[in-house]
């Protein structure tokens, strides 16, 4: 074989190899590309979860207009277990007559259906656990149809060590080769982020649990800042679900988590009535405009960029190069907060869009500065040179 002949060889071995891992990529899109979008019952319904309620959420989701949205998994939190059989298979307590007929039911709907349970031998609330059942409990919901599992540290903690208990469940849910977004939920400890992603983790709780006040939203919102490089597309960090909806805060505090938590490409897990919803709520968890810097594809976690007191900025690049611009107000009287330009990496003049009421505001040169009402925030995109 003359010199040429072999070149010609070697690069026919290349491009091969190349376009077969090319079709590999493409096959196999990674889970939760983006932030999870979707509901769980724990919030706003606890223990009084049931079939029925789960059915009014899914119809709710698409009636109200929540799944044009991007809202898409219906989460089954605890209190959904029964008890298991002989040989060991779980079975759904009184509350869920058929959990199969339940996941056809919101299948149908164009959403997909998530449950919850825990790496030891009880969950939270007491009920049945994974613990020494991983693979059987990870066939069965598959077997159901399942598309996200919940997997709540509780009982297992001080049994062993999490990361092997958080790795035989990826496991398992990767052996049934179902595509299942695996949740950890471990509240942060021993620094899950570091290694949530390597145990098959799509996303991981960094806080323990959420209150619907706007103490406990703050301190879990922008405590966040530092965890930005442990997030990207297909793993996130989770600062848990939204309280938007019920009841215990103002609108603007309302409107703080909402706009903290796109900033923070956080997954967007409504935790109220989807039923109940008045408009106000509805537009809040619905503005397409903030969706779309949670959502957006480079998948970047946001930042702080500075902060004076009270008044925090925060910024979040986008795929398109804008930036995403969050000015927080935490005190208790309206303040003005400005964002200087150069600060989030934009050069001296910059186009700006209020992201709420989805306007055009001009060009401004260095900085913008706007007036923010008491735990409120404007949300501002930002864009270099002129409109
Ligand atoms: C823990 C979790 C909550 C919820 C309850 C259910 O507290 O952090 O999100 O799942 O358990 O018992």
């Amino acid at each position: 074989m003359n010199g040429k002949c072999r070149w010609f060889q070697v690069l026919l071995v290349v491009l091969i190899f190349m376009s077969a891992n090319l079709m590999g990529a493409a096959q196999d899109t990674p889970l939760a590309r983006t932030p999870p979008m979707g509901w769980n019952s724990w919030n706003h319904f606890a223990c009084e979860v049931s079939d029925r309620v789960v059915r009014a959420q899914a119809d709710a989701m698409v009636r109200s207009g929540m799944k044009a949205a991007g809202y898409t998994y219906v989460l089954i939190d605890d209190c959904w277990e029964g008890q298991r059989d002989a040989e060991g298979y779980i079975h759904p307590n009184a509350k869920f007559p058929n959990m199969k007929a339940l996941a056809d039911y919101v299948h149908a709907r164009g959403l997909k259906i998530g449950i919850y349970s825990s790496p030891g031998p009880k969950t939270c609330g007491g009920y049945e656990g994974s613990y020494g059942h991983e693979e059987r409990d990870a066939q069965t919901y598959a077997a159901w149809g399942i598309d996200y599992l919940k997997y709540d540290l509780c009982s297992y903690d001080g049994m062993g060590d999490q990361i092997v208990a958080y790795g035989k469940m990826g496991d398992a849910l990767k052996k049934t080769g179902r595509p299942i977004v695996y949740a950890l939920c471990q509240y942060g400890m021993e620094r899950g982020w570091r290694w949530a992603a390597s145990v098959g983790g799509n996303l991981w709780r960094t806080d323990d649990d959420i209150r619907d006040n706007y103490y406990t939203m703050a301190q879990f919102g922008f405590g966040q800042n530092g965890l930005e490089k442990y997030a990207g597309p297909g793993h996130w960090n989770d600062p848990d679900m939204l309280e938007v909806g019920n009841g215990g805060m103002t609108e603007d505090e309302y409107r703080t988590q909402m706009s903290l938590w796109c900033l923070l490409a956080a997954p967007l897990i409504a935790g109220n009535d989807l039923t109940r919803m008045p408009p106000a709520t509805l537009a809040m968890l619905t503005n397409p405009d903030v969706i779309a810097v949670d959502q957006d594809p480079l998948g970047a976690q946001g930042r702080r960029v500075s902060q004076e007191g009270d008044l925090e900025v925060w910024m979040k690049p986008l795929a398109d190069g804008s930036k995403a611009v969050g000015l927080f107000n935490r005190g208790w009287g309206a303040m003005p907060v400005t964002v200087d330009f150069r600060s989030i990496g934009l050069g001296d003049s910059a186009a700006v869009s209020d992201l709420w009421s989805r306007t055009d505001l001009d060009t401004f040169k260095q900085e913008y500065t706007a007036t923010v009402p008491p735990h409120g925030v404007v949300m501002i995109n930002v864009k270099s040179g002129a409109k």
